[in-house]
C-alpha cells in the first residue's frame, strides 16, 4: 500500500464519511443509514446511501460506491494519492513521507515529465530547421502565427524510425523510458521505432505545466489523420483536457468547449483565451468535473456535422450533471469553430458567443428541425416528442420557459403544451417506478454487476462468492483457514477472486480487511461492485455455518463445471458424492 496504514486509519477518523458526502449531498438518517440523491447520476428519488458503521456510501441507483477516499476521487476528479492530500488537508493533518515504492514511482514519473518535456523541445527545434520547411508552410497555411506556435509549443516529428529515439538515447533516456512515456513502439520483431513519424506535433500539456503526451497531424490527406499518445503513467486522456495549462488563468467568466487540437488554437489566437478540447474523445464525466472547478458557464462549439451535434447532446447531459450552465453554439457555414473564425474573423465569432442558445433551447430546435411544422399532424408529433424532452427538466421554471417557447414553435397555447408536459412527466415516473420494483423483483437483474465488464459467467457461484467476501469483512475471525477451505482458483468471478485474495494476504500480514485496505487498490468500478456486496450487511449472530454452505455451494459448481475432480474420479461421480455428504451435514 502506497500511504502507512496507520495514517489511513487517522485520516479516515478524522474524516468521517457522513460529514464528507454531506459537503455534497443533502443526507437524511433513516433507520442505520442515510440517504440523499447521488451527486454522480441525475435522480429524483434518493437511492444514494451512506452508512456510517460501515463507512462506505453507495448507489443503488447507478452502483457507484466506496469509502471515503472513493467518494473524494470520484467528486472532485481526483486521482488516489490527490484524494490522500485533499483530505489531509480537510483534517488538517500532514501526509507522512510515502515508502519506498512510491517515492521510486514518483521518481519514475518525474523522469517521464522531463522525457517528454525534451521530446517536446526536439520537436520544437526539428520544425524550425530548413528541411522541415513543409511543415511550417503547413501551420503557416492554416492561419497560425509565430508566436501562437510557440505558445503552445508546436513542433514537428521528423520522418524517421529513430530520430526521437536517437536523441532521446543520447540525452541518457533509456528506451524502457521512451516506451514507457509512448513516444516509441515495438514491431513484431521486437525491435524500437519512433511512434510520432513525418507529424504536425501537438504537446499536451497538463494543468500544473508538464508536457504529458502528444497529438500528431499527417500534413496531407493521408490516415490516420491524428495519432495520439497511449495512456502511460503520467498521461491519462479522460482526465485531461487540452490547452486547460492555459485557460485556467483566462479572466472570461465562461469556458468553450471545441474538439480539436486546431479549433482550440485557432480560438485562443482569436483572443478567446478559455477554450480547451476534450482530447478527441467523448467528454468524460471526469473532465466535466474538471472544468467545473474553473468556470460555472460553458459553451460548447463541436464541429457542425452530425457526429458534432450528436456529441454536443451527450455532452450537455455530462455538463449539467455538474451543474454547469451549458449553452451551445451553431456554427453556420463552416465545418468547425477554426474554419469560421478564418473565413469570418474573431468579432463574428464572438457574435455566435453572444447568440448562443440555452442547451434547452438547442435541443428544443433539434427537435423542430425533424418535423414540419406547417403541417397539422407533423405539428403533434412534435408536441409529443417535445414534451418528452421538457418533462426531463428539472428546475419547474426553467420547465415552463421552454414549454412556452416549445408551444409558440407549434401555434398551441402554453396551456395545451403544459398538459402534455405533465402527461410525459407521469409516464417518466411511472417508468422509473416500474423500473425500480422490476429491479428489484428480477434475481437475475440484481444478481449482475451494475458495470457489465464485470459480468458473471456464473451467478449462483459469483453470489456464493459475494457472500462469502461480505462474511470475511463482518468477521476477520472467519479468515483463519479460508486459504485451504477455500482456495482463490475456485472462484468463478476474476473480480471476486482478486478481492478474496487480497483478503487473504492482508489477513496474512496481520492488516486489517475493511474497505479502507482497498481503496486506490481496486478501480472504480471494482469499488463500486465492493461496497454493493458490504452495503447490506449482517445481522449479528454466529456465521460458521452460513460460511460453510457458501465454500459448499462453489465447491458444488466448480464439480460441475468439470474444474474441479478428485484425481481419477467422474466429476459426476463426485458430484453425487459430496450431495449425499451435504444431507448428512458433514462438512469441512
Ligand atoms: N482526432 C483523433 N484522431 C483522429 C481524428 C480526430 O484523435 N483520427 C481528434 C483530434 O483531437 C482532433 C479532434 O478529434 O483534433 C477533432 O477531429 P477533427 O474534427 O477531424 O479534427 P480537426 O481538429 O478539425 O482537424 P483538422 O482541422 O486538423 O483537419
Ligand atoms: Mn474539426
Amino acid at each position: 500500500m502506497p500511504f502507512d496504514r496507520i495514517f489511513l486509519d487517522e485520516l479516515s477518523a478524522r474524516n468521517d464519511i457522513v460529514e464528507v458526502v454531506s459537503q455534497y449531498v443533502q443526507l437524511k438518517k433513516s433507520g442505520m443509514n442515510y440517504f440523499g440523491l447521488c451527486p454522480f447520476h441525475n435522480e429524483k428519488t434518493a437511492s444514494f446511501s451512506v452508512s456510517p458503521d460501515k463507512q462506505i456510501f453507495h448507489c443503488f441507483g447507478c452502483g457507484a460506491g466506496g469509502g471515503v477516499l472513493t467518494f473524494v476521487m470520484k467528486a472532485e476528479g481526483l486521482t488516489f494519492p490527490d484524494a490522500v492530500h485533499f483530505l489531509a488537508a480537510r483534517a488538517g493533518i500532514p501526509v507522512p513521507a510515502q515508502g519506498e515504492a512510491d517515492r521510486q514511482a514518483a521518481r519514475q514519473r518525474e523522469r517521464l515529465y522531463a522525457l517528454c518535456k525534451d521530446a517536446a523541445r526536439f520537436y520544437y527545434d526539428t520544425l524550425w530547421q530548413p528541411q522541415s520547411r513543409a511543415a511550417q508552410q503547413y501551420f503557416l497555411s492554416r492561419g497560425l502565427h509565430r508566436r501562437t506556435m510557440n505558445r503552445f509549443g508546436l513542433g514537428y516529428a521528423p520522418d524517421s524510425f529513430h530520430a526521437l529515439l536517437d536523441a532521446m538515447t543520447a540525452k541518457g533516456y533509456t528506451r524502457e523510458e521512451l516506451q514507457q512515456a509512448g513516444l516509441v513502439s515495438k514491431s513484431e520483431k521486437g525491435h524500437l521505432y519512433d511512434r510520432f513519424r513525418g507529424r504536425a506535433m501537438f504537446p499536451i500539456i497538463d494543468v500544473r505545466g508538464n508536457v504529458i503526451a502528444f497529438g500528431g497531424r499527417v500534413l496531407d490527406d493521408s490516415k490516420p489523420k491524428y495519432l495520439n499518445s497511449p495512456e502511460t503513467p503520467i498521461f491519462h486522456k479522460s482526465r485531461n483536457l487540452f490547452a486547460l495549462n492555459l485557460s485556467k488563468t483566462t479572466k472570461s467568466d465562461y469556458f468553450i468547449l471545441a474538439e480539436g487540437y486546431m479549433d482550440v488554437i485557432a480560438l485562443h489566437q482569436a483572443g478567446f483565451d478559455s477554450a480547451v478540447a476534450s482530447l478527441g474523445t467523448a467528454l468524460t464525466e471526469e473532465q466535466a468535473r474538471i472544468i467545473a472547478r474553473h468556470t460555472g458557464r460553458i459553451v460548447i462549439s463541436y464541429d457542425a456535422d452530425g457526429a458534432g451535434q450528436s456529441a454536443a447532446q451527450r455532452a450537455i447531459d455530462i455538463l449539467k450533471k455538474c451543474d454547469l450552465q451549458v449553452k451551445v453554439l451553431k456554427i453556420p457555414g463552416a465545418k468547425d469553430p477554426d474554419e469560421f473564425i478564418k473565413a469570418k474573423g474573431a468579432d463574428a465569432f464572438r457574435n455566435l458567443i453572444e447568440r448562443s442558445e440555452d442547451h434547452n433551447a438547442y435541443r428544443l430546435e433539434q427537435i423542430a428541425a425533424k418535423y414540419d411544422l406547417e403541417d397539422d399532424e407533423a405539428r403533434v408529433l412534435f408536441l409529443r416528442d417535445a414534451a418528452r424532452m421538457l418533462a426531463g427538466i428539472d428546475s419547474s421554471i426553467e420547465r415552463e420557459v421552454y414549454a412556452g417557447r416549445a408551444a409558440k414553435m407549434a401555434g398551441v397555447t402554453p396551456e395545451a403544451m403544459g398538459v402534455e408536459v405533465r402527461r410525459e412527466q407521469n409516464i417518466r415516473r411511472k417508468k422509473r417506478r416500474a423500473a425500480e420494483r422490476r429491479e428489484i423483483r428480477s434475481p437475475i437483474g440484481l444478481a449482475q454487476p451494475k458495470d457489465r465488464s464485470l459480468a458473471y459467467t456464473d451467478i449462483r457461484s459469483a453470489k456464493a462468492e459475494e457472500n462469502v467476501l461480505r462474511l470475511l469483512f463482518s468477521d476477520q475471525k472467519l479468515i483463519a483457514g479460508m486459504e485451504t477451505a477455500l482456495p482463490p482458483v475456485w472462484f468463478s468471478a476474476p473480480v471476486l477472486r482478486k478481492i478474496y485474495e487480497r483478503v487473504l494476504s492482508l489477513d496474512r500480514d496481520g492488516q486489517i480487511v475493511d474497505i479502507l485496505s482497498f481503496e486506490g487498490w481496486l478501480e472504480p468500478n471494482e469499488m463500486s461492485l465492493l461496497s454493493g456486496i458490504l452495503e447490506p450487511g449482517l445481522p449479528p449472530g454466529e456465521h460458521r455455518q452460513e460460511l460453510a454452505e457458501y465454500i459448499d455451494t462453489i465447491r458444488m459448481q466448480r464439480i460441475k463445471d468439470g474444474t474441479l475432480t478428485k484425481a481419477g474420479e467422474d466429476p459426476l461421480l463426485t458430484f453425487g458424492r459430496i450431495k449425499k455428504t451435504k444431507r448428512g451435514r458433514t462438512m469441512i
